[in-house]
């Protein structure tokens, strides 16, 4: 049995979750749209042919962003093919994933789906084959009240009002050579410059971020995001960084993906602090982590050129949502500077649900630990101060075994603590000291956990996995004294603990 203790002082404050890290990515790759979020003649869809089971599911979730169309996607992308009536639409290669896109569904009918789901989209222009003048002329078909050409194009297709679409994402990955029209990073940093005058030019109040690595492996990573930064420091508001895990082989090391992540972010962080310290900027830059899961990405299957076909499909095992859950921790405890945090994917693309052409749906192992960051994630991270044992990894070394974030909702009187317990063999006897809270008391603990670690949900056995909330007996037998509290937390575990504040 280990043993941990953590301490979570109340103004030890790491910075306010906002609730854009609870978002998500849907691009016009595999059936992530279409049967995925689209599919008029599903016998359960909507009058605009949105399936109704998913627009449930991902209501329960509860993300606000959605990043959208793209991914690599984007980079070949005519944003106007997607517009106008359904039969005059063009059907075209998508060169990026090598299949045949419909364009049935496009930014309108995008944003209708917003609306059902309660979600926002978080918007990308295309750096690629896209020019600086269709950066400007999407803002403005979104974004423009009406009486100018792409405004009242809108407005003819169906939307009087505009969007009002905040944050903008300045192309896709251009730091690698798959991308289509890749550049070096001097050649997008300037390209990115540009696009987002003309966006910022035709709407004041955007965001813009500008694209970052791909990942922390990218040969050209930390240089790329230090020059893209040189040329645009100025204009952006967000630098994005993508990282996607998987299991190759040695669980203990992909248990500490956290680990890899956490190192991610402060390279990062400090890249975007050494920009602003040789240009004597005030401002400081932000993180946008607008891809983020775990991909298996040997598992992609062969294909021709087809509608919609299933790619990166995964099916996650327990194992899988626990590195998960690492990974929202991480998170967590980065709010000072990630602002923005997308699950990639959504919908049947590495995703955490999965649907069947006209029949049901099913949610992933990695559903639940998305969804309690989402559900009890707001408010303002504090910095967990733990004591445990650590684990000796191949890739990273010595990791810790256990670990944690926190977060203070001040308005709901809460405090919930999120822990993941990476080891395969012990469980850890636990102190949780909330003393700097005067009177708090557990009401509510969900566990994640199972002896078969390569257990999956499917059609057949949709619960198969899935956390267990802990019954009323369970919680008032924890022993508690003047605010620290002594649990188990049971080996390889998802645990969502929340106090409330009396
Ligand atoms: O999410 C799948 C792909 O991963 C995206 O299209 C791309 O941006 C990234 O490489």
């Amino acid at each position: 049995m280990m043993k941990t203790k953590v301490s979570v002082v109340k103004d030890f404050v790491i910075g306010k979750v906002e609730d854009t890290l609870f978002s998500s990515f849907i691009e016009q790759l595999g059936r992530a749209v279409y049967t995925g979020i689209y599919e008029p003649d599903h016998p359960d869809c909507d009058d605009k042919g949105f399936r109704k089971d998913v627009v449930k599911l991902v209501k329960d979730l509860g993300i606000s962003l959605v990043r959208y169309p793209g991914g690599n996607f984007l980079s070949g992308y005519d944003w106007k093919d997607g517009i106008g009536p359904r039969d005059k639409r063009p059907v075209r290669l998508d060169r990026a994933w090598k299949t045949i896109e419909t364009n049935q569904v496009g930014i309108d009918d995008f944003y209708d789906w917003t609306q059902r789901t309660g979600t926002r989209i978080l918007g990308a222009v295309n750096m690629g084959t896209g020019t600086v003048q269709d950066a400007g002329d999407l803002v403005e078909y979104c974004n423009y009240p009406g009486g100018t050409y792409w405004s009242d194009l809108r407005r003819k297709n169906g939307h009087d009002k505009p969007y009002g679409i905040k944050t903008w994402c300045v192309g896709n990955e251009m730091d690698g050579p798959w991308q289509i029209c890749h550049l070096d990073a001097h050649d997008y940093g300037k390209k990115a410059l540009e696009a987002i005058k003309m966006m910022k030019w035709t709407d004041d109040s955007i965001k813009c971020v500008v694209c970052g690595s791909a990942a922390s492996t990218m040969p050209t990573y930390p240089e790329w995001d230090r020059i893209v930064l040189e040329h645009t420091y100025d204009m952006a508001d967000y630098i994005s960084i993508h990282r996607y895990f998987e299991n190759l082989g040695d669980d203990d090391d992909f248990l500490a993906s956290f680990y890899d992540m956490d190192q991610f972010i402060k390279t990062s962080t400090a890249t975007c602090d050494y920009v602003k310290a040789l240009k004597r900027s005030k401002k400081t830059m932000m993180l946008s982590f607008d891809e983020w899961n775990i991909w298996y990405q040997k598992n992609q299957t062969e294909h021709g050129w087809e509608k919609a076909p299933r790619l990166l499909e995964d099916n996650y095992n327990l194992l899988d949502a626990l590195a998960f859950g690492g990974m929202v921790i991480t998170l967590l405890n980065h709010s000072d500077r990630v602002k923005i945090a997308c699950l990639a994917q959504l919908i049947n693309v590495i995703a955490p649900i999965t649907t069947e052409p006209k029949k049901g749906s099913f949610v992933q192992t990695i559903y639940y630990p998305f969804k309690d960051m989402c559900r009890f994630g707001k408010g303002v991270s504090l910095q967990p101060v733990v004591r445990t044992e650590n684990k000796i990894t191949k890739s990273y070394g010595e990791v810790p075994a256990v670990v944690f974030s926190a977060v203070y909702n001040e308005e709901e009187k809460t405090v919930t603590i999120f822990a993941l317990n990476t080891s395969k063999n012990d469980d850890s006897e636990t102190e949780i000291d909330l003393a700097s809270f005067a009177d708090t008391k557990l009401s509510y603990w969900s566990v994640l956990c199972g002896t078969d670690l390569s257990a999956r949900n499917s059609f057949e056995k949709p619960d198969n996995v899935k956390s267990e909330i802990l019954n009323e007996g369970v919680l008032s037998k924890v022993e508690q004294n003047k605010g620290v509290y002594k649990i188990q937390l049971k080996k390889a575990s998802w645990n969502v603990l929340r106090f409330n504040i009396c």
